[in-house]
């Protein structure tokens, strides 16, 4: 039975669990993922800048706000259901009127024409920007911890597929200016509102921003040769002055999508601009933008890894100690690193190193 129409709490809508989020494939790209259903549905962390402080949708019963992205350009489909509406009144949420202050109006409302659009995708998308940064994981290893489903039983991991990851940085000083980034930005920097705490939009006027993009890259199985490049996170960068004639480089907004959180791939986006930095001389310092509590959970684990790796550091931290060590090997020590990244220790050594 309908509540009561006089009553719009009772019409009112979660929008974080209304809102639904998709990162589309083409057919033969999915066909291959039947292990990753989780790339479709997810919701976002945060939805009062675009709803409001309560995160409520007012005015609808069993609603759905579906947005769904091209898994590579991020091209948008909205698509939005519900059982029943109250009759229009002010008390009624306008979903779409909303939602267009926040993405770019080029989405498209046709089912058909967005699916037509991810196939074309598949074969035609890359990157906007220049490679910097790759690595690879056995896919397996993707879909072992429980939010996605096991691996086929057909295949044994020696059989394991290897995914190839690739961040590509968008830079710098004319980033703007990059064949085909405004765009992309726009459909992108949605994430930033929905799962940054206090993330808002940056200022496309503000010439200087450089960004670094992470993708995962498969090949089709229909044709290896075609290699099809998915969205899985961002960094956006600013550069402040520093005296004399360096820059301070500032981590403003990073994000990595739900369906790859947890697997290393938010240490390997930052261990990419951490190298980036180091290459870079005009770059004197790396700092962070009010870091979330995750984040600097990430950077404290991977900037210790780093100095474990750093012979000099090591020996001047730990001395004696370190240069007792046959090959100074972080583990002889008594500070170990893990398969997972996580930094353990036996000692002191771990309160002076941090
Ligand atoms: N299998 C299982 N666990 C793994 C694996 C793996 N292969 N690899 C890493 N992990 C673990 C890590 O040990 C770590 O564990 P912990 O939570 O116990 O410390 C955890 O996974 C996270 O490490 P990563 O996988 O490297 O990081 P992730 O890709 O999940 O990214 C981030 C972290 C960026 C915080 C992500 O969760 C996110 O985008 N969150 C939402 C937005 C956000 O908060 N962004 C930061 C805001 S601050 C700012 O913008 C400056």
């Amino acid at each position: 039975l309908a509540p009561p129409p006089h009553n719009p709490a009772l019409w009112a809508a979660d929008a974080n669990e209304a809102f639904r989020l998709s990162l589309v494939r083409a057919k033969d790209d999915k066909a291959a993922l039947t292990a990753r259903e989780a790339y479709e549905g997810f919701h976002p962390t945060f939805t009062y800048p675009i709803f409001g402080e309560d995160e409520k949708i007012y005015g609808y019963r069993d609603l759905t706000v579906d947005l769904k992205f091209a898994s590579g350009s991020l091209a948008q489909f909205l698509n939005i259901t519900y059982a029943e509406r109250l009759p229009s009144s002010s008390a009624v949420d306008d979903i779409e009127a909303t939602l267009r202050k926040f993405i770019p109006s080029d989405y498209y409302t046709t089912e058909a024409d967005f699916l037509a659009r991810v196939e074309e995708d598949a074969l035609a998308f890359t990157p906007p920007g220049t490679c910097v940064h790759a690595y690879s994981r056995p896919a397996g290893a993707l879909s072992r911890k429980g939010k996605h489903i096991a691996i086929p039983q057909f295949l044994s991991p020696e059989d394991e597929e290897t995914v190839e990851f690739e961040v590509y940085h968008v830079s710098s000083f004319c980033t703007w200016a990059t064949p085909r980034f405004r765009e992309y930005h726009r459909r992108m920097q949605l994430f930033v509102l929905l799962y940054i705490e206090a993330g808002s939009y940056i200022r496309e006027d503000e010439e200087t921003w450089e960004f670094v993009v992470l993708y995962e890259k498969r090949k089709r199985r229909s044709d290896p040769s075609i290699a099809t490049y998915h969205f899985v996170g961002y960094s956006s960068l600013y550069p402040f002055y520093c005296f004399p004639e360096r820059v301070r480089m500032r981590i403003s907004q990073f994000v990595i999508l739900p369906p790859y959180q947890q697997e290393g791939h938010g240490s390997a986006l930052y261990t990419a601009i951490y190298q980036h930095v180091l290459a870079s001389p005009h770059i004197a310092e790396l700092t962070v933008e009010d870091p979330a509590e995750a984040f600097e959970d990430l950077r404290d684990r991977n900037d210790l890894k780093m100095l474990f790796a750093n012979e000099r550091f090591m020996r001047e931290a730990l001395g004696e100690c370190w240069a007792g060590t046959a090959g100074g090997r972080p583990g002889d020590t008594g500070v170990s690193i893990d398969g997972g990244g996580r930094v353990g220790t036996n000692g002191a050594a771990r309160s002076r190193a941090a």
